[in-house]
């Protein structure tokens, strides 16, 4: 299929909303979505009577959380018809009538005077046409000292995803009918996703939206994202995983020696290695290192597209990159380098035969990363 809207067009065409969470336990979902905020640095009295925006709440699990605050007003924007529908009805009881206000529209086209205490962007910015553009559009409506939520995802955190959509071509390709493809690929990352502790979705979801689906548009990294905001006056404040600490002693922050962006835009470089892989958390090397192994897995995602595409140089590009990141990464992470090497070795063999079994199946990078940011006053 033509994919012209990240998310939205592959979503509609088949009529699903594959972003549900296991929410049987609510105890545990809310338990996690207030670490998440607690992590971004957004306390419950924060949200209390606030005025909240979300883009793309998807199946509206997660907003069943944010609507237990006790916002004063609760407006929800979604592109997907079915992701609309299913977020009407899971929060119809969860606020009193005229709080919740529940708009079909693409984000793109979404104008509005009103501004916000809270925006929250979750898991739809990067993989658009134009992620810093659209993430500028989508803070544009938070007030002056208000706070904003967003998520990014660069080549060495989807590393993950990246080699799984490699090996998943070779195992059921991309020509294979969708309900064939997934069937043929849901039992082999099974097992993979086996190996994740804390995964709250279905292996059928999965599949669906990180693997079957197709990708077209930009990753967005968190120094762009960073970069991008910071020019439009928002300031980091959080993120989830924590990776800056910022030991100054805060009398001597003032003026031009805040540089809040730029300190989190470095230890960001110094823990590529940690987004690499989310097995281990390792001391931070220096950001140059991190820079070089980012410059190789941007590679690497090209290549990935080109195989995606059908184009046959795809492949043998993806194993030379993987074999140019392991060296880089060895000295500091010997496992992640291993497991490096154990998916270019499946890739240059029998991907179906190595896919259940080798070094790299329990390798998945940090994924998707939070972002918290408040507009300077
Ligand atoms: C991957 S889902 C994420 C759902 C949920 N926020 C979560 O994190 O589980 C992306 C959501 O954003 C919506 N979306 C993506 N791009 C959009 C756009 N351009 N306009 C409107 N909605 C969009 C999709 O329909 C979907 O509901």
């Amino acid at each position: 299929m033509t994919v012209k809207r990240a998310f939205v067009d592959y979503y509609r065409e088949r009529d699903i909303s594959p972003v549900h969470q296991d929410i049987s336990d609510r105890e545990r979902h809310f338990g996690r979505r207030s670490s998440l905020y607690r992590f971004l640095g957004i306390p419950p009295l924060y949200v209390e009577g606030a005025h909240v925006l979300e883009f793309g709440p998807g199946s509206g699990d997660n907003a069943l959380h944010t609507a237990s605050l006790g916002p004063e007003r609760y407006v929800l924007v979604d592109g997907n018809p079915r992701g609309v529908t299913e977020t009407r009805a899971k929060l119809a009881s969860a606020l009193p009538e005229g709080v919740v206000e529940v708009v079909p529209s693409y984000v793109e086209d979404f104008k509005v005077a009103e501004r916000f205490d809270l925006v929250v962007a979750e898991g739809l910015i990067p993989f658009q046409n134009e992620p810093v553009g659209f993430a500028r559009h989508i803070a544009s409506f938070v007030r002056p000292g208000g706070m904003l939520v967003v998520t990014c995802a660069d080549s060495a955190s989807a590393i993950g995803e990246i080699g799984r959509r490699l090996l998943a071509n070779r195992i059921a390709p991309p020509s294979l009918p969708y309900a064939e493809r997934r069937a043929q690929l849901s039992p082999v990352f099974a097992s993979h996703l086996a190996t994740l502790e804390g995964m709250s979705r279905s292996v059928d979801d999965w599949v669906d939206d990180n693997i079957a689906q197709p990708l077209t548009g930009k990753l967005y990294s968190m120094a762009d994202a960073i970069e991008s905001l910071g020019a439009d006056g928002f300031i980091v404040t959080g993120s989830s995983p924590q990776f800056f600490t910022d030991w100054r002693w805060y009398k001597r922050v003032f003026g031009d020696e805040r540089q809040f962006n730029e300190r989190a835009i470095d230890s960001y470089y110094e823990n590529i290695v940690n987004f690499l892989d989310y097995r281990e958390t390792l001391a931070p090397h220096e950001a140059a290192v991190g820079r070089r192994i980012r410059t190789a897995t941007d590679a690497l995602y090209e290549a990935m597209h080109a195989d995606d595409a059908g184009d046959p140089t795809g492949l043998p590009a993806a194993i030379a990159h993987l074999k140019e990141i392991a060296p880089l990464v060895k000295p500091i992470a010997p496992s992640t380098a291993a497991s490096l090497d154990a998916l270019a070795n499946a890739l240059s063999g029998d991907a179906k035969t190595a896919a259940g079994t080798n070094a790299f199946s329990p390798h998945f990078g940090r994924g998707q990363q939070y972002l918290s940011f408040t507009r300077d006053h």
